[in-house]
C-alpha cells in the first residue's frame, strides 16, 4: 500500500494541475469515501474511493516499458555521457524516457533493463531485493576449486569488505591457452564486484559478461539489440 497526496492522485487522473486540485480540496469539492477531506490529505489510489465534483475518479491504470539489453562492451551505462561516449540510450532508441536499473560497466557486456517506471527502479535497485545475477567471466591462468570454493564463500574486497555467499562454478578450462571461465552468481552490487572478487583471487579477467538478471537471459538476443520484457518477466523480477 502506497499512500499519495490527493492532489497528486486527482492530477495525475486528469482532472486539473495539482495547484488547481489544492484549490478543489480547499473548496470542499472533493471527497474521500464519502467525507469531505482537508489539503494534505493522503490516499490509498487502490482501496480509497475519491469523489469530484460528485463523480468517482478512478485511478487510471499507467503503462509503463520495461526493455531487456545485450549491452555490447564499448558502451556507457549511464544517461548521459560527460566524455560524449556512446551510451545504452543511443542503442535504445523509444519515445518513453527510460533509465537504466543499475549498471554495467564499459568494458562488461549483458543484461541490462531499461524503464520508465522509477518505482521498479527504486525496487530492483535496492539492496534488500538480493535480486541474483549472473555472470560468465574468462579469466588469465587455470582456476582451480580451491579458488571457486573462496569465491563462493566470499572474499575480501574494499577495504576489507566480505563478499557474500556467492553461487560459483567452473565453466571450462582452456589448458593451451591457460585461461579458464567461470559463472558468478552473486544478489549484491557493489561497484566493480565480480572483477573485485576475481582479482581477490590473484586472477585477471579478460572479459566479463552478465549472462542473467534473475531468470531473464540474453542468449537470444545479439550483442547490442533489444526487446521488450513481458509482463511476466517483470512481475517475476519484483516477486
Ligand atoms: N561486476 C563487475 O565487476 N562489473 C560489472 O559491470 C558488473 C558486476
Amino acid at each position: 500500500m502506497e499512500l499519495i497526496r490527493l492532489q497528486k492522485f486527482l492530477a495525475e487522473n486528469g482532472i486539473a494541475s495539482r495547484r488547481k486540485c489544492e484549490e478543489y480540496i480547499i473548496d470542499g469539492r472533493v471527497k474521500v469515501n464519502g467525507k469531505t477531506v482537508e489539503l494534505g490529505f493522503k490516499v490509498d489510489p487502490e482501496k480509497d474511493e475519491v469523489e469530484f465534483d460528485g463523480k468517482i475518479i478512478r485511478q487510471e491504470k499507467k503503462e509503463f516499458t520495461y526493455i531487456l539489453l545485450n549491452k555490447p562492451i564499448g558502451v556507457v551505462t549511464s544517461a548521459d555521457d560527460q566524455f560524449d561516449r556512446e551510451t545504452v540510450l543511443d542503442l535504445v532508441k523509444v519515445k518513453t524516457r527510460v533509465v537504466p536499473v543499475g549498471r554495467l560497466d564499459m568494458y562488461t557486456s549483458g543484461a541490462l533493463i531499461l524503464t520508465d517506471d522509477g518505482d521498479f527502479v527504486y525496487k530492483v535497485t535496492h539492496p534488500k531485493h538480493e535480486i541474483n545475477k549472473t555472470y560468465t567471466v574468462t579469466l588469465v591462468g587455470i582456476v582451480s576449486n580451491e579458488d571457486v570454493e573462496k569465491l563462493r564463500r566470499g572474499v575480501e574486497i574494499d577495504d576489507g569488505y566480505l563478499t557474500k555467499p556467492a553461487k560459483a562454478r567452473i565453466l571450462k578450462i582452456d589448458e593451451q591457452k591457460k585461461i579458464s571461465r567461470v559463472e558468478i552468481t552473486i544478489h549484491e552490487g557493489k561497484n566493480r564486484q565480480v572483477r573485485k572478487m576475481c582479482e581477490a583471487i590473484g586472477k585477471k579477467v579478460i572479459a566479463l559478461h552478465r549472462a542473467k538478471i534473475g531468470n531473464l537471459g540474453v542468449k537470444d538476443l545479439k550483442l547490442g539489440t533489444w526487446r521488450y520484457m513481458t509482463q511476466k518477466e517483470v512481475e517475476e523480477i519484483l516477486k
